[in-house]
């Protein structure tokens, strides 16, 4: 099957020891059979890969040519980030809780496009102590300014804070957590919130 469609997890954790990579991994495992089944491919974009200054552009991202703001930006850092979203069909963040909210380097991020994201699938992965649910909250209220699609399930990881050690060694989560997550149906709901991402991408 031809794959022309790309699905792209977004890690938001960039932190040098952060439980953030494991997360992620457990994710794009969870996804890339699913995404592949339909023909769709899946890569994780780690924000700690695109290290981008605080938002610094003189035009607003909305008003720069909606078919391709790439080149009218004027930091290359922002060139270079909005040539890599542009070339996505639908997200999956991956976002830790930060204070009651996503971290500010995701914002930073966001803040840095408009049409980039706008009108795309998208769903919305948090962890953290207490699974991260404000940071979703936030999170899906920010992309309701990008007129995306963000999917109805919305998935929430409890991650342990004693495994912290464990998850920055394996980049993955501990089989104790996995299993948790097995339980108590968070691991079930990614494949839900795929298929409503499969199903909006691919009508
Ligand atoms: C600066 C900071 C603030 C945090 N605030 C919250 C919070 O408000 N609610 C929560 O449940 N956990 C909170 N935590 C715990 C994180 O969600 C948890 O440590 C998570 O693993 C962090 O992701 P990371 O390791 O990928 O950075 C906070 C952690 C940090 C470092």
């Amino acid at each position: 099957m031809a794959i022309d469609k790309k699905i792209g997890i977004i890690l938001a954790s960039t932190r040098y020891v952060r439980q953030g990579l494991g997360v992620a991994n457990y994710i794009h495992g969870l996804v890339e059979p699913l995404a592949a089944k339909a023909g769709v491919s899946i890569d994780i974009i780690d924000l700690a890969d695109h290290p981008l200054p605080f938002y610094d552009e003189p035009a607003y991202p909305m008003m720069l040519p909606k078919d391709n703001p790439s080149p009218h930006y004027i930091n290359s850092y922002a060139k270079k980030w909005s040539t890599i979203i542009s070339q996505y069909h639908a997200y999956i963040f991956v976002t830790p809780e930060y204070n009651g909210s996503i971290p500010a380097v995701l914002k930073n991020a966001l803040d840095h496009l408009f049409h980039e994201w706008r009108g795309k699938p998208v769903g919305i992965v948090s962890y953290g102590t207490a699974g991260g649910a404000r940071a979703s909250v936030h999170l899906a209220e920010i992309l309701s300014i990008f007129k995306v699609n963000t999917v109805a399930t919305k998935v929430t990881f409890k991650s342990s804070p004693k495994a912290h050690d464990f998850y920055v060694a394996a980049k993955a989560p501990q089989p104790e957590d996995v299993q948790r997550w097995k339980d108590d149906g968070s691991e079930g709901a990614v494949g839900v919130m795929v298929a409503e991402i499969l199903g909006s991408l691919l009508g």
